[in-house]
């Protein structure tokens, strides 16, 4: 991964959903360009294995702090949040975990289910924002990222992803409201569309029963799939983080679109 070198040293990063996928290789991106880590998700197995991954890397020598917290659950998320400031302050924030549950006809969800998406989707990011923001305002700098995604531009691509593609969307109108009140204080918020990347996720909907998150669903995820349309985790992040230490402020940063005007502060 080509990330300058020490360029966030003495930064604390946390990043959500860093156990595998995109969040792991944003990670260890981060951990190359000198920040301390803080690793969030479920899985402390897969935590660990992110933890065994920065150390072989060698990337860095900051610090790392695991913590396992599920983020839809509100009691969780305010221990995790305590344990990760009682370190100190957090000025990199990568939103990135997220649910692409549930799927399936909109009429057929349960409210609870559509809840729980928008709690881990939209209420989490933003909780998570409201608790680190002080201090990123206070140092006078801050990064914080929310991992969105391209079905914003085209709700209509993914039928039967309703609440995926209804919390997303919350996720980019928070960001970009946010972007505007942080305007000055060095202090930046912007979305990331990943692009379609070979994850877990990916392989989850397509061992999904196409007759209950739909036949046009399922045959699109597999089809583009065995057509190698996917990129590798490895590759979306570091297209993130290729923007992560400029100035912009409120822009929906695309995986692909690295021309010069879209990275200019
Ligand atoms: N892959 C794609 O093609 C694609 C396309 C567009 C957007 N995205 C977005 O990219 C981001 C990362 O996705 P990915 O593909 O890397 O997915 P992934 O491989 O499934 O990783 C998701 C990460 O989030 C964590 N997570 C899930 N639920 C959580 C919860 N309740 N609390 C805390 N952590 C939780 C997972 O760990 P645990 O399960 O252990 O908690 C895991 O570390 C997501 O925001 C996704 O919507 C992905």
């Amino acid at each position: 991964m080509n990330v300058t070198v020490d360029v966030f040293a003495g930064r604390t990063a946390l990043v959500t959903g860093a156990g595998r996928g995109i969040g792991r290789q944003v990670a260890l991106g981060l951990a190359q360009a000198g920040a301390d880590l803080i690793l969030l998700a479920r899985s402390a197995d897969q935590l660990e294995d992110t933890r065994a991954a920065l150390a072989e890397s060698g990337a860095g020598c900051g610090r790392v702090m695991v913590i396992k917290a599920d983020l839809g659950d509100e009691g969780q998320r305010a221990q995790a949040v305590a344990a990760a400031l009682a370190r100190g302050r957090v000025e990199i924030l990568v939103n990135n975990a997220a649910t692409v549950e549930p799927l399936g006809a909109t009429a057929e969800i349960p409210v609870s289910d559509l809840r729980r998406a928008f709690e881990l989707n939209v209420i989490a990011p933003i909780a998570l924002a409201a608790a680190t923001l002080p201090g990123m305002i206070e140092a006078g700098w801050g990064r914080i990222v929310n991992v969105s995604s391209g079905i914003v531009a085209h709700p209509e691509a993914m039928t039967r992803g309703n609440a995926y593609a209804a919390t997303k969307a919350a996720l980019e109108a928070h960001t970009l409201n946010l972007a505007a009140e942080l305007h000055g204080t060095g202090v930046t918020a912007n979305v990331y569309r990943p692009g379609r990347v070979d994850t877990a996720m990916q392989t989850w909907i397509r061992g999904q029963d196409p007759e209950r998150i739909g036949a046009a669903l399922h045959e699109r995820f597999t089809r583009s799939a065995a057509a190698g349309e996917l990129i590798t985790a490895e590759h979306s992040a570091a297209s993130l983080l290729a923007r992560l230490g400029g100035a912009q402020n409120g822009v929906v940063w695309d995986v692909d679109d690295l021309s010069p005007d879209s990275m200019a502060g």
